[in-house]
């Protein structure tokens, strides 16, 4: 029988990973099942244990059970535990393994289009999960300073508190959205704001070279600015692409070329 592998979110039919997961698997001749696994809010668990004890391999996990995931796990990576947030599983001598590798997801997907990152200056919008699970990765590409703005200036604030400590090389600073300025390699949008469709506005104060937009698929106002500012610009789909290659990695020992997928 072939391995068996999933993707365990709520809602998940609009997940891509079987589709890349198949792909690599062909490309690598490697054999193997990935379905999507849909769980009710309060079964994340008891999902994971029967797919575990039914023989799986290795769990994807997304939207909203990467920090349930993280609290599940026995065992995890340096930048899982940063993270605080899981979306690579898999089991090892008895015990569950977690990895997140959303943000060396990032990480490739901006090398792979050529954005230099080391001793960059890199302005993070947003504060929640997404970002926490990036600042490391950025860190240990050589970002040189990463400065984190958010509405909530307060969380911002928090996220550098928490996180600094783990990045000794990286200065980490926090500002509030409404007094974005200064000059900067790149820009991130870490923020929900594509997902739920608000605009986000980048003041004329601001100026930066690279923009990465971490939604997918989604119309985009922070895009559409950086397109109006004739900057370079991307949105996640590579950021996508390159954490399903990571966790491909971890889990089949081989590693998929990443500019393979992405024109
Ligand atoms: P995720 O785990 O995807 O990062 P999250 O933890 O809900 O999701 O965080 C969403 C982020 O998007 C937050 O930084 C949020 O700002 P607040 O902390 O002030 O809520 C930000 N965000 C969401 N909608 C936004 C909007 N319309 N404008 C600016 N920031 C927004």
């Amino acid at each position: 029988m072939n391995q068996q592998f999933a993707v365990i979110g709520n809602p998940i039919e609009q997940s891509r990973s079987p589709e890349l997961h198949q792909t690599f698997a062909q490309k690598t001749g490697i054999h193997l099942n990935y379905v999507k696994r849909l769980a009710a809010p309060d079964a994340f668990k008891t999902s994971v244990e029967a797919f575990f004890a039914q023989g799986g391999r290795g769990m994807n996990v997304t939207v909203p059970f990467k920090e349930e995931a993280f609290a599940l796990c026995d065992v995890l990576t340096e930048r899982a535990k940063i993270a605080k947030a899981v979306n690579t599983l898999w089991r090892e001598n008895d015990q569950l393994y977690g990895d997140n590798t959303d943000g060396q997801g990032l990480v490739a997907a901006m090398t792979a289009l050529g954005w230099p990152l080391k001793n960059s200056q890199i302005l993070i919008i947003g504060a929640g999960g997404a970002t926490r699970g990036v600042i490391y990765p950025l860190a240990q590409a050589g970002a040189r300073k990463i400065v984190i703005a958010n509405r909530t200036l307060s969380r911002a604030e928090q996220l550098v508190q928490d996180l600094q400590q783990a990045v000794p090389q990286t200065t980490l600073q926090a500002m509030a959205l409404n007094e974005l300025s200064g000059n900067f390699d790149l820009v991130i949008n870490a923020t929900s704001a594509s997902l739920t469709g608000e605009a986000l506005v980048l003041p004329e104060s601001l100026s930066f070279h690279y923009a990465y937009e971490m939604a997918y698929g989604k119309a985009s106002s922070f895009l559409d600015q950086a397109k109006a500012r004739g900057v370079k610009y991307a949105d996640g789909y590579g950021m996508l692409v390159g954490q399903a290659i990571e966790s491909f990695s971890i889990w089949h020992g081989v590693k998929p070329e990443l500019q393979d997928f992405l024109d």
